[in-house]
């Protein structure tokens, strides 16, 4: 078997051990003669798959019980236009941080629907930062807050969570859900895409507090009503089953390791040595601010952009995949979700050292 380690922003890694069960329950699922991509989504078989991935994230997240878990067929774009249907209410406005690109997207997104304050923005110098809390502007009567945790093309992170007081916080954690333990009560919405730490694209996790089930904005499409999704289990049509499936593979290899603390001692672990090198180094560099940092996106550029298309070649051919920066900021980004273990991070260093060393 040729696995190599890959650096994708997402579809990302998964851990192999889960793809080995997906291969080896492939054909027959539990004794049932059927692959569980091809049993009924309302029969008994595909009810233990959601029964189980929804009690396996509920443990990992410690999800109060306050909280619904939808598991939506569709790209966390799709929580850019649900979010403002279903909680901007009429003549209401929102506040979103914009710190990157996703919020961007969210934000171009929302005022489509009504009125968007910019609470705050990343700052770009010296170095790219969150701004603190204190100089952000909030509306005290805005219908909710949204945020990205985590920006996936930037590599910016929140090491923190705001403060909103009655204010419901909707959080995009598409790149960090699952990478850490979080305290789930803080929020209004976690909405993620599955493609990075969770699972094959397809799903998207929603969690949300009851209280927000509320009435969406008159002609929001049905399969974009968090109320009706909840009622029916996310099943108001037929779900995305194979992803679904998957994500709760995952799920329980989540367990095995440990639960999320242990992974979040492991993925700042990963993180710290490679920002350490890099740091360190005179060859590349990276333009975030240290509390700004992600854990799970590391952009770096080299000091000559004349060498990327080497790199990136001399990459490929030491199993390093998919090291290209995204297409709007170039350079190289390594992503190094839960699946990526630290060998494929020491191997990059490893890689990165030779490469400085021969092409100085
Ligand atoms: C933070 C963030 N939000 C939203 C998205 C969009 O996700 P999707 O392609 O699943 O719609 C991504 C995708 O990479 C992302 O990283």
């Amino acid at each position: 078997m040729h696995r190599t380690y890959n650096f994708s922003a997402g579809p990302a890694m998964l851990p192999t051990e889960v793809l080995q069960q997906a291969q080896a329950e492939m054909l027959d699922w539990h004794g049932c003669g059927m692959s569980i991509m091809e049993v009924s989504h309302r029969g008994p078989e595909f009810t233990q798959v959601m029964e189980q991935a929804e009690a396996d994230l509920r443990a990992l997240l410690a999800i109060p019980p306050n909280y619904h878990v939808l598991f939506l067929s569709s790209g966390a774009t799709s929580q850019f236009s649900m979010v403002p249907l279903n909680l901007l209410g009429a003549n209401k406005s929102a506040d979103y941080i914009n710190t990157g690109q996703w919020s961007e997207k969210a934000i171009a997104e929302a005022k489509r629907y009504g009125t968007v304050n910019i609470a705050a923005h990343a700052e770009k110098t010296p170095l790219v930062h969150i701004p603190a809390q204190n100089h952000w502007k909030l509306n005290a009567n805005a219908a909710y807050v949204h945020y990205t945790p985590n920006e996936t093309i930037d590599g910016v992170e929140f090491h923190w969570i705001p403060k909103t007081g009655k204010v419901p916080l909707v959080a995009d954690m598409s790149s960090t859900l699952l990478s850490r333990p979080i305290d789930v009560s803080a929020f209004g919405i976690i909405y993620a895409g599955a493609q990075k730490n969770i699972g094959p694209a397809g799903l998207t996790i929603v969690i949300i507090r009851d209280d927000l089930l509320q009435e969406p904005i008159a002609a929001t499409p049905i399969l974009y009503n968090y109320r009706i999704q909840a009622e029916n289990k996310s099943c108001y049509n037929t779900p995305a089953t194979y992803s679904w499936y998957l994500a709760g593979l995952v799920f329980a290899w989540l367990k095995k390791q440990g639960g999320l603390q242990v992974m979040a001692a492991r993925n700042q672990g990963k993180a710290d040595k490679l920002y350490k090198y890099i740091d360190g180094s005179d060859f590349y560099s990276n333009k975030v601010r240290v509390d700004s940092r992600s854990w799970m996106n590391v952009p770096f550029s080299l000091q000559n952009p004349e060498l990327d298309k080497k790199f990136l070649a001399e990459a490929e051919q030491a199993g390093l995949m998919n090291l290209k920066g995204h297409r709007l900021v170039g350079g190289m980004r390594a992503s190094i979700y839960n699946a990526m273990p630290e060998a494929g991070v020491d191997a990059l260093i490893e890689f990165m050292k030779n490469f400085a060393g021969s092409n100085k």
